[in-house]
């Protein structure tokens, strides 16, 4: 499964880049207005940070206005992927930029029809939202097992990109769902790590290493 960070927080990405732990950037307009950085500044930044694709969004919500911000939002680098809501317009837009091998990440997902829709017109990633499903109180990991289904039923190469996740939990059910990318915040990627029982053990492994009186350098 690919992580990709949720956030626009530069030295929090940069951070997790070091460890290996990054294959990619999501971002959405709360994330920019949180930040309160210029948008194509800090996207330009952790372009050059990351390798992998960094979902910009667009604000149009007409497909040819998304079309041309989609096309000025991929100047700033090779790696922006085009972020498009789940709207027939932003469909639309999506299907323009497949053909012209654009890549895109059609974002706001709730339904498996919608999804299903997304991998019609050739998106590059669909991005159901977990934890804003849970919030209503509908289980968001049955969607992603059931696009999973849906995609491998027909050999669709949209990749499931699963967003919304809040807790380290949503991450273990959407592994075991079988998405193919998650989105998370840095905390939450932060703590994927933790474990009562190893840091317990670490520190009995240390005060016994002690006793021995030795070093390994
Ligand atoms: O990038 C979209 C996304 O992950 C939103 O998460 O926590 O605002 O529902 P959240």
């Amino acid at each position: 499964m690919k992580f990709f960070i949720d956030s626009a927080d530069i030295e929090k990405i940069s951070a997790l880049n070091e460890i290996g732990l990054v294959d990619g950037v999501t971002t959405n307009p709360s994330i920019i207005a949180k930040s309160g950085l210029d948008f194509k500044n800090v996207i330009r930044e952790i372009c050059e940070l990351v390798e992998g694709p960094v979902s910009a969004e667009v604000v149009a919500t007409d497909a040819e206005q998304m079309i041309i911000e989609g096309r000025e939002l991929r100047k700033i680098a090779d790696n922006v992927c085009v972020k498009l809501p789940l709207t027939m317009d932003g469909l639309k837009a999506c299907n323009q930029f497949s053909k012209e091998g654009i890549p895109t990440n059609v974002t706001l997902c709730f339904s498996p029809n919608q999804a299903l829709l997304a991998a019609k017109v050739g998106a590059t990633y669909i991005s159901p939202f977990i934890g804003r499903l849970d919030d209503i109180t509908l289980d968001g990991m049955d969607l992603i097992s059931d696009i999973r289904m849906i995609y491998d039923n027909y050999g669709f190469e949209t990749e499931i990109l699963a967003a919304s996740i809040r807790n380290v939990n949503h991450v273990k059910q959407c592994a075991l769902a079988g998405a193919d990318v998650m989105t998370a915040p840095p905390d939450v990627v932060e703590k994927l790590s933790t474990h009562p029982l190893t840091d317990k053990g670490l520190s009995a492994f240390l005060k016994d290493w002690k006793k021995t009186g030795q070093t390994i350098l």
